[in-house]
């Protein structure tokens, strides 16, 4: 009788029934969870394989699963379209002076792509009035602190009333302006109830500013480690919410910021992160929680976990 209900409890427990999210359990790496669930890019098929700008350009134009074989260099911005699955070969594919225009589409997924400098100006990934994005296993850099902090845009930008994102395990770093969740204060009419973003087991590294900033969407960041940042880190702004968990910060300035460089103060939820030489400023607290369950890695073991886990060559197709 005891032994029965003992295995009960544990079998709730298993599934989550009694505790959620689900803690001291490594997270699974390879599985979509967060905001962007549902999404399926370009669905399950072998896809086309491309080894060149010219064909990648043309590959782009028709969706479906579209993997690149080796770093395409100068392709320039490559617009995508609805249903698209972009996903790099092995450990070392993807674009180099190149980037992804995500604009009015739905559907898409962009998996194990090293992604360093885009054209001068550019974002390396530009999401703009979409849905269904999952961006996971990536490196994303540029050529680091140096020269004008705008002779690049943003690593990953989400803007005009984007939804739907999950940015998981990828690397972030040696670049001037990381991830910018909407781009204005005069754009509440668009934004607003929009721009839901999941941020988890993601490695920011040597990354100035916007990790992300966040402009009144919802930003769920939890299981990242971050090291650094110079200027500052999760900046919310215009009413944005944002619940930061099991995350560890070293060496950055303003790691969570809530009063910077708006009109108006967002919120932020600090719940179970480890602050290593990076203070904070939260004059807003919230109470935000995010609709879906997750497995959370704990601070203390995050950095580690996600230094193997995360970017290129780990999940490879
Ligand atoms: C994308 O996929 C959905 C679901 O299968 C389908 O309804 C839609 O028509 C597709 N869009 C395009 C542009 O093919």
């Amino acid at each position: 009788m005891r032994l029965l209900t003992l295995t009960t409890i544990l079998l709730a427990f298993e599934s989550g029934a009694l505790c959620e999210p689900l803690k001291a359990r490594a997270a699974p790496i390879d599985q979509l969870v967060g905001y962007a669930a549902g999404t399926t890019g370009g669905g399950t098929g072998a896809g086309t394989t491309v080894t060149s700008c010219s064909a990648l350009t043309a590959a782009a134009k028709m969706g479906g699963v579209i993997k690149i074989s080796g770093i395409l260099n100068g392709c320039g911005i490559i617009e995508l379209v609805d249903n698209t699955s972009i996903l790099g070969v092995g450990a070392n594919s993807g674009l180099s002076d190149g980037g992804f225009q995500i604009r009015r589409v739905s559907n898409v997924i962009l998996r194990n792509l090293k992604l360093a400098t885009a054209p001068s100006k550019k974002d390396l990934i530009d999401i703009d009035k979409s849905t269904k994005i999952w961006v996971d296993h990536c490196d994303l850099s540029s050529k680091g602190l140096v020269g004008g902090k705008d002779d690049y845009d943003g690593l990953l930008d989400a803007k005009h009333g984007s939804d739907q994102i999950t940015v998981s395990w990828n690397k972030f770093h040696d670049h001037w302006k990381g991830s910018l969740i909407g781009h204005s204060d005069n754009n509440a009419g668009e934004d607003r109830s929009k721009l839901h973003v999941t941020y988890h087991h993601n490695e920011f590294r040597n990354v100035n500013s916007r990790l992300p900033s966040v402009r009144f969407g919802s930003a769920h960041i939890y299981s990242s480690c971050y090291m650094d940042g110079p200027t500052s880190g999760i900046n919310s702004r215009m009413g944005a919410q944002v619940l930061v968990e099991d995350t560890s910060f070293t060496n950055v300035q303003l790691a969570i910021v809530t009063n910077l460089d708006s009109d108006e103060e967002g919120f932020a939820n600090n719940r179970n992160n480890l602050f290593t030489n990076s203070p904070t400023r939260i004059t807003k607290t919230g109470s935000y929680s995010p609709p879906y369950s997750y497995s959370l890695d704990s601070a203390s073991d995050v950095c580690s976990i996600v230094s193997s886990k995360a970017g290129v060559g780990v999940v490879t197709f």
